[in-house]
This record gives structure tokens, C-alpha cells and sequence, in this order.
């Protein structure tokens, strides 16, 4: 039995819904550990498109149990979107989804503050998703913050909700923003949907732990991706909660010691939402190309997704941070019909070559990357069963990122759908998964 985190190595939307999904066949539980809806995990099954934002992609293998664990932050209004439109597609969310009731919930006014912290002169816009995460965060690490516990306890609530109100409006108006929002209404709303949502709300720690004893096993679902990480990511243009492996234990309540694995999942390229340092961005043709073949569009916001190639001393840096056992390389098809791949394969800073990931912007900005250059194989690999049926320039490719990341490619995706993925036999991810 094997507790497992499967997570993003790069800046989010790898594929980690897709993976996600294919493995919990072999998991008992799949639980979310933090961010909230800024995340969009799309998972294909056949004809049917699944975009999964707060809800655990494993909620789509029916028996599976689906936890919202305590380091999520929670939209209610958003959840109840979410869940109308997956009970709408056939699925029993009641009988499957738990939401933690340590978990953290967003209000409308963490949007509205978020509005305002993007739009204040001489701050760093992040080109968030405007979803409310970041203030929602603030609050609970400013200790201020109301839980989905606090929901059931309506006279506290009430403070609670009146004071962090007041507070939203004392920074509005240092600001001279008005807002016409009617509070008193909204919190009615939050009382109403808290109902809704009371019988799937309990100790999910306890929950899991209670799994465990059961000879259970956990998957552990990461939204973002290592490098927008609230701390080893490329801060300040990063998300507000620990998207690296460590997320998992704190996120949850799951003892480090019950986590037995870490699968990365890699794109064979690499994209970014959002302004902040890419150094391997490609701006040009290519770039296009990759956005368009790969579909490289935000599922949250619909933003275009920055483009550029596999960054290898990146993946080094994130196979640091979370002790990847293994990786999923996700998207190879994308690169069906390149005449050659540019790898990253160092980074230089001031013409001196470094071998640190740089703690500040500025100098992540100033890196100059070194390729080599791949050929390309120019044939298709979309649903290829087998690594060794893969064309001989692709195992190639993919044989040199494992080199240079230094960790083994256990997995390698060519498509969006469950069947389009090798699972290679005798691999560290065969063994976790088994
Ligand atoms: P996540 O946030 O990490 O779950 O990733 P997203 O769902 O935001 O973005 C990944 C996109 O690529 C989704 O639309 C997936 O359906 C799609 N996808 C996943 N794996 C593959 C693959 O191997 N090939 C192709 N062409 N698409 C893939
Ligand atoms: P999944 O789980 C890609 C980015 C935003 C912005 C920064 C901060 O689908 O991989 P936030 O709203 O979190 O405060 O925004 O983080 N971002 C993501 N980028 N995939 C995601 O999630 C993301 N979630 C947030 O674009 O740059
Ligand atoms: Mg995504």
C-alpha cells in the first residue's frame, strides 16, 4: 500500500488532472491539499470534458473517495457550481466528496481586495486569477481568517464575518474605493449554501488517517506547480500556498512519515499563466506553435499560456524541492513535428554559468539559458501503447530529459485521453502505483 503525491514540476498545468485521474483506478482516496479554484485540471473521458477547479479529479472514478483537505481555501459559491455541474454529468458528489472543516473559506470581498492589491501603484502586478486566493490566505496566516468550521457556530460567525468586513472596508476606503456591495445579503448566501454543504463537512485528517488504518491508500492531488510555490517558487509571482510536496502532509494532516512517493509531472515543454520570470519563453514562431498544437490556453481564465522549452536545471531545482521518485512527461505529440527540440540544459548569469536556482526576480530574469538541440522525430506518437514503440528520436529526447534532470521518466503521456499514456514496467512509478 503506497501514499502518493503527484504534483506539477514546472508552473502549473502539466497535466496533473489528467494523471490524476488515470491513477486513482488504483487509489482508494484522492485528496486536494491547497490552493482553490484558481486551479483547472482537465480530464477528457471520451467524448466528455471534465474542467475540475477545487474538487479532487478523482471524484470521476466512481468509489473513489474525494477530500477537500484543511490547506484548500474554499469558494462556497464556486463549489456549488462545481458540484451541480458534475451531479448534472452523473456523479454521486454526495456520497463521494468531504471537505474539511479546517479548511479556510473565500469571501467576495477577497476578490475585491485582490482587485485592489493588483491595481496599487508601485506594486508588482502577479497577473493572478482573480479568484480571491491570495487575500484568502492573508487572512488565515494573519489569523484572522473564518473556517468552514466557523460556518456551523452562526453567532460567531456572524462576528467573524462582520469584522473581517469592516476591516475590507477600512483598507477600501484608505484607498478611495467605494463599494456598493451588500454584505448582509452575501452572508445570508453563505448561510444558505453552508447548509447545503453541512453533511460533507468533518475531520477530513481523521478521515484519512482512518482510511490508513483501513490498508486504504491515499493519492495526494497538487494543484499550481513547484515553481509557484508560496516558497521555492519564483516569488513574488507565485501562488499563496505550498504547492510542493510538503503541501501534502501539512495540507492534509497525513504524516510525512505515511507519504511513501512524489511523481513530478513535467510537460516535454514548458508554459506559464501570468507575468513573472520564464527564461526558456519562446516569443516567437515557435512558441505559436506550441501554443496552438498543445492548446496552451488558461482553463480557468482563458488567458493565453506563455510557451517555451523544457527547462532542464529547472527540473533539477524542483526534483530538489519535492524528492521526485519519478516523472510523468505529459504532451510529447505536441512535439510531433518539430525538425529539432532547444533542451535548456544550463543557466548562465552575467556570462558566468551558475548552478543555483536565483532567489530574487531580477536575477531570474537576467538568466540566459544554454540549449542543445534535439533532432526532432516527425512522426506521430499519439497513443503509442509501449516506450519502446515510441520513434526512435522521441526515446531519444526523452532519455536525454531524464538524464539531465536527473530523475527517471517513469510515465510519458501523448494525448489527453486516459489510454494515451505509457506506464513504464519496472519503473519506481509502477512500483507506486501498483
Ligand atoms: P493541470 O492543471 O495540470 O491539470 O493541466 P490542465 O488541465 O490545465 O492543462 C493540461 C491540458 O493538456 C489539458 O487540456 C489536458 O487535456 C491536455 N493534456 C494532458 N496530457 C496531454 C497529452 O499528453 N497530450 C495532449 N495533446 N494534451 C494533453
Ligand atoms: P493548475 O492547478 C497555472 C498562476 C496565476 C498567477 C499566479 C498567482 O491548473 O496548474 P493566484 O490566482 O493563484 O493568486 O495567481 O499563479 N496560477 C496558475 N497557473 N496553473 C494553475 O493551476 C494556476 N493557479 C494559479 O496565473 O500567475
Ligand atoms: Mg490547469
Amino acid at each position: 500500500m503506497s501514499n502518493v503525491i503527484v504534483l506539477g514540476a514546472q508552473w502549473g498545468d502539466e497535466g496533473k488532472g489528467k494523471v490524476v485521474d488515470l491513477l486513482a483506478e488504483q487509489f482508494s482516496v484522492v485528496a486536494r491539499y491547497q490552493g482553490g479554484h484558481n486551479a483547472g485540471h482537465t480530464v477528457y473521458i471520451g467524448p466528455k470534458k471534465f474542467v475540475l477547479k477545487l474538487i479532487p479529479s478523482g471524484i470521476l472514478r466512481p468509489g473513489v473517495m474525494a477530500v477537500i483537505g484543511n490547506g484548500v481555501v474554499v469558494d462556497l459559491e464556486a463549489l456549488a457550481e462545481e458540484m451541480a455541474t458534475l451531479e448534472a454529468a452523473g456523479i454521486d458528489v454526495a456520497k463521494q466528496l468531504r471537505i474539511s472543516n479546517r479548511a479556510h473559506a473565500i469571501f467576495p470581498f477577497h476578490r475585491l481586495v485582490e482587485k485592489m492589491s493588483e491595481a496599487r501603484e508601485n506594486r508588482i502586478p502577479i497577473g493572478t486569477t482573480a479568484r480571491g486566493i491570495g487575500p484568502c490566505y492573508e487572512d488565515k496566516i494573519g489569523r484572522r481568517g473564518i473556517r468552514i468550521a466557523d460556518l456551523y457556530d452562526p453567532e460567531s460567525f456572524r462576528d467573524l464575518y462582520d469584522t473581517l468586513v469592516e476591516d475590507k472596508k477600512t483598507l477600501a476606503a484608505t484607498f478611495n474605493l467605494s463599494d456598493t456591495v451588500d454584505y448582509a445579503a452575501m452572508r445570508s448566501r453563505i448561510e444558505t449554501l453552508a447548509e447545503k454543504f453541512k453533511p460533507l463537512v468533518c475531520d477530513t485528517a481523521a478521515l484519512l488517517a482512518e482510511a490508513m488504518a483501513n490498508r486504504q491508500n491515499i493519492l495526494f492531488e497538487g494543484a499550481q506547480g513547484t515553481m509557484l510555490d508560496i516558497d521555492h517558487g519564483t516569488y513574488p509571482f507565485v501562488t499563496s500556498s505550498s504547492a510542493s510536496a510538503g503541501g501534502a502532509a501539512t495540507g492534509t494532516g497525513v504524516p510525512p512519515t505515511r507519504i511513501h512517493g512524489v511523481i513530478g509531472v513535467s510537460k516535454a515543454y514548458i508554459t506559464r499563466v501570468g507575468s513573472g520570470p520564464f527564461p526558456t519563453e519562446d516569443h516567437g514562431e515557435a512558441g505559436e506553435m506550441l501554443r496552438r498544437e498543445g492548446k496552451e490556453f488558461g482553463a480557468v481564465t482563458g488567458r493565453p499560456r506563455r510557451c517555451g522549452w523544457f527547462d532542464a536545471p529547472l527540473l533539477r531545482y524542483t526534483a530538489m524541492v519535492n524528492g521526485f521518485d519519478t516523472l510523468m512527461i505529459t504532451k510529447l505529440d505536441v512535439l510531433d513535428s518539430l525538425d529539432e527540440i532547444p533542451v535548456c540544459v544550463g543557466y548562465k548569469l552575467r556570462g558566468q554559468e551558475i548552478h543555483e536556482m536565483p532567489a530574487t526576480y531580477r536575477a531570474l530574469e537576467a538568466i540566459e539559458p544554454v540549449y542543445q538541440k534535439m533532432p526532432g522525430w516527425k512522426t506521430a506518437t499519439r497513443g503509442i501503447p509501449a516506450f519502446e514503440a515510441l520513434p526512435e528520436k522521441a526515446r531519444a529526447y526523452l532519455n536525454f530529459l531524464e538524464e539531465r534532470s536527473g530523475v527517471e521518466i517513469g510515465g510519458v503521456s501523448t494525448g489527453p485521453e486516459r489510454n494515451e499514456t505509457i506506464i513504464r514496467p519496472g519503473s519506481k512509478m509502477a512500483d507506486l502505483i501498483r
